[in-house]
């Protein structure tokens, strides 16, 4: 149930909120139905397992974009498009370049998205046709962005994107130098499937704010990104490494997560202001952190995970506390030999599908998005002159 609060101005005016805005209704949308109840999430009315078994991410994004699944045309001519886009522009190159040793990779991709927007000079028209052009050209570079500054930062020279290979397997090509394998890459194409829409999450709702005063594409996506770096949103996959590595021995687990349950620190990866049941994308990459962690023979993240949650099951299970989207991706990623510090870039790379899909919906049937707060500050106070301060 949503946390009301009931407060009382200085003029003796009383109001009630949904505290962090829970179960307010704010716009409507026919992209994404969760129910957070039974662990049901739809991507424009189909199930995720329907599309996580049978569609690729560039399907899934055609159709998150568009409304409809692709003909066969439709999707061959959008996959031959985001081919086309992928390659990332001399002038970002070489700003990338600039800022390459900087700083994390959140905040480089979200001036990086920002600098794409300075160097485009038809940034500022939100026509439909190019706004989904746009859409498709942010989803190409992102992955071929997060690859470039990653290989930046560890002294190497960014690979460019190759054109036999899908969108998936492209990112592991880039940020790696080596094809990867059947498995690997499908496996990547799920997670991608996975991350890429959930409704009106903060940065969704932050991408949606920010166009509905109609400012640009780039403005909506680099604010959604800083919105999604949050530990509390896109930032918890990392954390969930940072907490396997800290139990470090499986022995360890029970220790490790009674003390933080005990000192009300957060168990990353578990908790949903949405699902009180299991996240059904966890159900998911928990069964490919289970292959994963049997074919590379390193079982001791995937062992630790399952640790972890059986202890949450029993100590917080009945407040609906269960593994969201990050528990598991992180262990997946992890055996894909994903290094830690790109785990909340890889959500951008699949989120961007969602966040400007939402922008494109928004755009359709515009009305700024605009609440209000509760003013709770002073009414008679007087300018002090500094010199009686
Ligand atoms: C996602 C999240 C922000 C949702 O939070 P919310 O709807 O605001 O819920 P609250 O933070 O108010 O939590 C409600 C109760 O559950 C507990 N709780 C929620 N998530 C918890 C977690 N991950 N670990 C331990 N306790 C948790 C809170 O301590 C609180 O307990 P209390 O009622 O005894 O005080 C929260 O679950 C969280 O911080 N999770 C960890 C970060 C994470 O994984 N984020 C990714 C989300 S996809």
């Amino acid at each position: 149930m949503p946390k009301i609060c009931k407060v009382t101005d200085k003029l003796g005016r009383t109001f009630e909120y949904n505290e962090g805005l829970e179960g307010v209704i704010a716009t409507s949308s026919e992209i994404c139905f969760i129910d957070g109840e039974k662990g049901k999430l739809l991507y424009r009315g189909i199930p995720i397992e329907q599309l996580a078994e049978h569609s690729t991410f560039e399907e899934t994004s055609f159709f998150l974009l568009y409304g409809h699944l692709p003909s066969r045309d439709e999707l061959e001519a959008y996959e031959s498009r985001l081919k086309s886009y992928r390659p990332i522009t001399g002038e970002i190159l070489e700003f990338a370049r600039k800022l390459g040793s900087l700083a994390k990779p959140m905040h480089l991709l979200r001036t990086i998205v920002s600098a794409a927007g300075v160097f485009d000079p038809d940034a500022d028209n939100n026509s439909i046709e190019r706004n989904a052009a746009r859409a498709e050209e942010l989803i190409a570079l992102f992955p071929t962005i997060v690859a470039a500054l990653q290989r930046l930062q560890q002294g190497k020279e960014p690979i460019a994107p190759n054109p036999d290979l899908g969108h998936a397997a492209n990112f592991l090509y880039m940020l790696n130098g080596e094809q990867p394998n059947d498995y690997a890459a499908r496996v990547f194409d799920i997670c991608l499937i996975l991350h890429a829409e959930h409704g009106f999450n903060a940065s969704t709702f932050t991408a949606r704010a920010v166009i509905s005063t109609l400012t640009d594409m780039y403005s909506a996506v680099t604010a959604a990104i800083g919105s999604l770096k949050g530990p509390l949103h896109g930032g918890a996959n990392e954390g969930v490494m940072h907490l396997l590595n800290e139990i470090g021995e499986i022995e360890r687990t029970e220790e490790v997560v009674l003390e933080k349950l005990r000192t009300k620190t957060k168990i990353m990866g578990f908790g949903h202001r949405v699902y009180k049941a299991l996240d059904p994308r966890a159900k998911i990459l928990m069964q490919f952190s289970e292959k994963l962690a049997q074919l590379t023979g390193n079982e001791k993240y995937y062992n630790i995970s399952k640790k972890v949650e059986e202890i949450m099951a029993r100590e917080v299970g009945a407040k609906g506390i269960y593994p969201n989207v990050d528990f598991f991706s992180a262990s997946v990623y992890h055996y894909l030999g994903i290094d830690t510090s790109l785990f909340t870039p890889i959500f951008a790379v699949s989120r961007v599908s969602g966040w400007t899909a939402h922008v494109l919906e928004q755009l359709h049937n515009n009305r700024l998005l605009r609440p209000r707060a509760v003013y709770l500050g002073e009414f008679d106070r007087s300018y002090i002159p500094m010199s009686e301060r």
